[in-house]
C-alpha cells in the first residue's frame, strides 16, 4: 500500500484551488522558485537560527508579510512562522501553522490536518503548529554552535513598534545562555531587489493591466464629471485583466488637487481646463505596477500646462538615460533635481525620484548601493504650483538590465503632444 494513498497533492503543479486545503503557494510562481530562494538565504546566513513570522491578520485590508510571502508563496497562511537553521542538514526549513480552531472553521472555513502531505504541498521539510514553535527555535540553537539568532527584519524607527520578530529573538536570548544576536537586516532586501524571470513576467502583468487602464481613462474622461468615475474606469480595467485590487491607494487629483501629493479623496468634480494626475498601480498576484500620468481634462494643454510638462518630462528623460548598473538613487536624483532647479522651480518640487518597486508598492531594497540587473525602479519627477492649481508629476517603472535598462510601461504618452495625439484617439 503507498505510504500517503490519498491525500498526496501534486506536488509539481501550484494549484489555485484553496479547497484542498493545503497551504501551497498559490500563484504561478513555482515551489520549487521558493525553495531555491529559502536555500540561498540560507547559504547567507551560513550559521544560526532565523524566524520570519507571517502577517497576524490577512483580509481585504491586510496582506500576508511580503518576506514570508517572498520565503513560501503563501499568501494566505496568517499566524504562521517560518524557521530557517542552515546548520541542521535534516531540519534546515520548518514550517509552523496556527493550531487549528474548529469554531474559526465554521467562520472561515475548514483548515487541513497536518501531515505528510501539506509538508509536501508546501515544500518545506517539516510543518507543525505554533505551539511548538518556542522549543524549536531553542532546539535549533541548543544544536548550533555558537547560539546565534539571525535578525532577517528591517530596522524600525524608534517611534515606530518594535518589530515582532525582534521582540522574540530578544525574547530568546533572555532564556538561552550565551545566545546573541547577529544582524541580517539587509539580506532579504538585497535579494527581494533583484528579481527573477518569474517575478517579472508577474510585474509585467501588473503594468500591462495598469497601461490598459490609462489607455481607458484617458480615451473616456470628461469635464464636469467627478474624479471617482474616473477611478471606476480604472478598476474596471484592471479586474477585467485579472488584477483583483490596486497595489496601493489611487490617486485621483484634478485642478487643486494635482498638487497634494497624497490626495485619495478622489471625489471632486472636474473641470475643462484642469489637469488630472492620476498616479495609479495594479496588483497582480502580489506583485505592484506604478504608473503616474497627468493629461487634460478636455484634451488639450494650456500653454502654461504644456511649459511645466515639458520641464518635468525632461527631467524624467535625463534620470531615465542615466539608469544601468552601478548608478546609484542619490546621482539619479540629483540629475533630475538639477533640470527642474534651472528651470526655476527648486520648491514646487519636494520628494524623493523613485523607489524599489516589487512585492511592495515602496519595496524592500538597499537605497544607498549601486543598482543592479534585475532591480525595477520608479522614475518619477514632479513639479507642484499650488498657486496655480497645476501639479505634474510623470511615473515609469524601469528594469535595469545588464547593459542599462528597459521602460517596463511603454504603451503610454509622456511628452505634450504625444498626450494630446493620444487623447485625441477617443
Ligand atoms: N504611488 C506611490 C508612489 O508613487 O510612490
Ligand atoms: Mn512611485
Ligand atoms: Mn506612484
Amino acid at each position: 500500500m503507498p505510504r500517503y494513498p490519498l491525500q498526496t497533492p501534486d506536488i509539481t503543479t501550484p494549484h489555485p484551488d484553496n479547497d484542498r486545503g493545503f497551504p501551497t503557494p498559490l500563484g504561478d510562481i513555482p515551489r520549487e522558485v521558493y525553495q531555491r530562494r529559502r536555500q540561498r538565504l540560507m547559504e547567507q546566513m551560513g550559521s544560526g537560527v532565523a524566524v520570519v513570522f507571517a502577517a497576524d491578520t490577512i483580509d481585504s485590508c491586510h496582506r500576508q508579510n511580503l518576506d514570508f510571502y517572498y520565503l513560501t508563496g503563501l499568501a494566505h497562511e496568517a499566524g504562521a512562522a517560518l524557521v530557517l537553521a542552515p546548520e541542521h542538514p535534516a531540519w534546515q526549513e520548518q514550517l509552523f501553522l496556527r493550531p487549528l480552531d474548529i469554531e474559526d472553521n465554521r467562520w472561515h472555513g475548514n483548515r487541513p490536518m497536518l501531515g505528510r502531505a501539506s509538508e509536501l504541498a508546501a515544500g518545506i521539510a517539516s510543518v507543525k503548529r505554533t505551539t511548538l514553535l518556542p522549543r524549536a527555535i531553542n532546539d535549533a540553537l541548543m544544536n548550533s554552535k555558537n547560539r546565534e539568532l539571525v535578525y532577517l527584519g528591517p530596522f524600525a524607527g524608534y517611534t515606530s513598534p518594535v518589530p515582532k520578530q525582534l521582540t522574540v529573538l530578544r525574547e530568546v536570548a533572555q532564556r538561552v545562555l550565551g545566545c546573541t544576536i547577529r544582524d541580517g537586516h539587509d539580506l532579504l532586501p538585497r535579494m527581494r531587489s533583484i528579481h527573477d524571470r518569474d517575478e517579472l513576467a508577474l510585474m509585467r502583468r501588473a503594468i500591462e493591466a495598469t497601461e490598459a487602464a490609462f489607455t481607458d481613462a484617458m480615451h473616456t474622461v470628461q469635464p464636469d464629471t467627478n474624479e471617482d468615475e474616473l477611478l471606476f474606469t480604472f478598476e474596471r480595467a484592471i479586474r477585467t485583466r485579472g488584477c483583483r485590487r490596486f497595489a496601493y491607494e489611487p490617486i485621483i487629483g484634478s485642478g487643486p488637487n494635482s498638487c497634494v501629493l497624497h490626495y485619495t479623496a478622489n471625489d471632486r468634480i472636474m473641470r475643462a481646463g484642469e489637469l488630472v494626475l492620476c498616479d495609479v498601480g495594479a496588483e497582480f498576484q502580489m506583485y505592484a505596477a506604478d504608473i503616474t500620468r497627468t493629461f487634460p481634462v478636455s484634451g488639450t494643454f494650456t500653454p502654461r500646462q504644456r511649459e511645466i510638462n515639458d520641464i518635468v518630462h525632461e527631467a524624467w528623460r535625463v534620470a531615465v538615460d542615466m539608469c544601468r548598473p552601478g548608478v546609484t538613487f542619490l546621482e539619479l536624483g540629483d540629475a533630475a533635481r538639477n533640470v527642474i532647479e534651472n528651470a526655476g522651480y527648486c520648491d514646487q518640487y519636494f520628494h524623493g525620484l523613485g523607489h524599489f518597486l516589487g512585492l511592495d508598492v515602496h519595496d524592500a531594497g538597499l537605497m544607498n548601493e549601486p543598482l543592479a540587473p534585475g532591480m525595477v525602479i520608479t522614475i518619477e519627477p514632479g513639479i507642484y504650483i499650488a498657486d496655480e492649481n497645476l501639479g505634474i508629476r510623470l511615473e515609469d517603472d524601469i528594469l535595469i538590465t545588464d547593459t542599462g535598462c528597459e521602460i517596463l510601461s511603454t504603451a503610454l504618452p509622456r511628452t505634450s503632444d504625444e498626450i494630446e495625439a493620444f487623447m485625441a484617439k477617443r
